[in-house]
């Protein structure tokens, strides 16, 4: 089972780098006059995520401050809603992640704080919109950071490309990230640039392109379930 890719890059938007006063709600007056039907259940879906984010940022003061909570295009979707259109994952079975017991050996002390985003390896949180491909995102993202990693060159790849061409997985209707790696894995399809092949939120046709043209293949991978 592994949900959490899903889960994770839904949850960074909301650990974004911004101050206090971009999250804050400014104006929480509701713009729903008189609610009734879908617009009631919208708003009462609003409070529940308020009372939610003033938990959450009433837990977090001073140093402490890990992550900010603010209103955002998701608040007004009660937590059914968001997981019925954005935690689409469909799980795969791997095995369970044993800790080696070699690293424990290692010398030098773990560093207190340690972010790949300071070694400028992970590009920017995307927006899935309306389309349930959290799985392609995932996956895509972790390729460009282990390219990152490995060729110290940041790319944006293609999500478009492995939502389209992935036809183990069902597009935006959801996907599991091992049948995505798994068909890349097989392929060696070639993940071109996000700006040849951007992002549309809805499925279409796969484009081909030249063995000769920029891009980046997966010769193996391996996935373990981490809890
Ligand atoms: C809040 O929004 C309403 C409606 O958009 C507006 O009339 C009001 O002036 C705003 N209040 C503040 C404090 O910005
Ligand atoms: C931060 O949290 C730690 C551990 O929970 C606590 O000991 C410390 O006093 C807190 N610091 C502030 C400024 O709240
Ligand atoms: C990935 O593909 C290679 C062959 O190209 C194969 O040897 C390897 O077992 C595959 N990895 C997984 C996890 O299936």
């Amino acid at each position: 089972m592994i949900r959490w890719p899903c889960a994770l890059l839904i949850l960074l938007p909301f650990l974004g780098n911004g101050s206090r006063s971009e999250f804050a709600p400014a104006n929480l007056s509701l713009p729903f006059r008189n609610p009734k039907g879908s617009e009631w259940k919208k708003e009462s879906a609003l409070r529940e995520s308020i009372k939610r984010i003033k938990h959450w940022n009433s837990l977090s003061f001073g140093d402490n401050i890990t992550a900010l909570y603010g209103i955002n295009q998701f608040s007004h979707l009660s937590a059914k809603e968001f997981k019925a259109i954005y935690l689409q994952s469909r799980s795969s079975k791997v095995p369970r992640y044993v800790p080696q017991v070699a690293l424990q050996g290692t010398d030098s002390p773990l560093p207190p704080k340690f972010d790949w985003r300071d070694k400028n390896v992970v590009t920017e949180v995307k927006n899935q919109r309306q389309c349930g491909a959290c799985w392609a995102f995932s996956v895509v993202s972790g390729i460009e950071s282990a390219y990152a990693i490995k060729r110290n060159t940041l790319e944006e790849l293609s999500v478009q490309q492995v939502i389209d061409c992935s036809y183990n997985n069902y597009g935006c209707n959801g996907g599991s990230t091992i049948s995505a790696l798994s068909w890349l894995n097989e392929t060696h399809v070639k993940l071109v640039r996000d700006s040849k092949y951007p992002f549309q939120a809805h499925a279409g046709l796969c484009h081909y392109f030249r063995r000769s043209d920029f891009g980046i293949s997966v010769t193996d991978y391996v996935a373990y379930d981490l809890r």
